[in-house]
């Protein structure tokens, strides 16, 4: 009933030329997919990745928009222009930039409202820091940036929405949440989504992301509320196919 999705962002890795030759790679050993993969890549090499995809079922994906549709807003790029790139998903609030460039609940809910409108689909991310958990605040934390997130969305757009669950203490540092930690708080956060929309929730794709690799895959993405991953190192990697096809 949901969807499977592997995710890969690649932050700021790997050049066009590099995207290219990766892609290429990649597609040959991936086959035949039964759920969603996707590249989340930098903005200039999407077009370098559609092209190396296409013919499969691989999707492209962006790591950041904007909420409005065009405007003076000098070094921003619009859902419409990622969409006519050949974008289908779009990475929301990711820790780095909710730390590094001041993104709040608001604008993230902003961007994931605009996303909706124009039909990409948002990959909408929240996490604690280990401070946060440590102090016992994590579940407020992660209540308050779904609920902000997915403040005046409706049910049937909802759905369409994916939550990637990454806690900052895991992202980069190879220390991965443990198998419990990480369900726990996936149910949480469907919990909290069933408290917003009820049945619906149990259609929104919940993804776990922090130092996933092809040896922790299998056993994170068996247990029952976590409906992928969303993968940053590793999707640099050769191996990432194995991530992929981690059964
Ligand atoms: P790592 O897989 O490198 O820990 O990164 C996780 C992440 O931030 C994906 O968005």
């Amino acid at each position: 009933m949901r969807r499977e999705i592997i995710a890969g962002n690649w932050k700021m890795n790997f050049t066009a030329d590099q995207t290219a030759s990766f892609l290429k790679d990649v597609k040959a050993e991936l086959g035949g997919l039964d759920k969603v993969v996707l590249f989340c890549v930098p903005y200039t090499d999407i077009l370098a990745a559609v092209e190396a995809v296409k013919g499969t079922d691989i999707q492209i994906g962006a790591q950041n928009m904007h909420y409005e549709a065009s405007g003076a807003y000098t070094g921003e790029i619009s859902a419409e222009m990622l969409l006519e790139a050949g974008v289908t998903y779009v990475i929301i609030g990711h820790s780095e930039r909710r730390s590094y460039y001041n993104e709040t609940d608001e604008g993230v809910n902003k961007k994931v409202r605009r996303a909706l409108e124009v039909g990409l689909n948002p990959i909408m991310c929240c996490g604690e820091t280990l401070q946060q958990r440590e102090e016992g605040v994590l579940k407020e934390v992660i209540r308050t940036q779904i609920v902000g997130g997915f403040a005046g969305i409706a049910a049937a757009d909802a759905k369409k929405v994916i939550v990637a669950y990454e806690p900052i203490w895991a992202i980069g540092t190879g220390v991965t949440a443990t198998d419990e930690q990480a369900e726990e708080m996936c149910a949480f956060i469907r919990q909290v989504l069933c408290e917003l929309y009820g049945d619906v929730s149990e259609e929104i794709s919940i993804l776990y992301g922090g130092s996933v690799n092809e040896k922790n895959a299998k056993s994170l993405m068996s247990m029952p509320n976590i409906d992928g991953g969303l993968v940053g190192g590793a999707s640099l990697k050769p191996s990432f196919v194995q991530v992929v096809n981690y059964e």
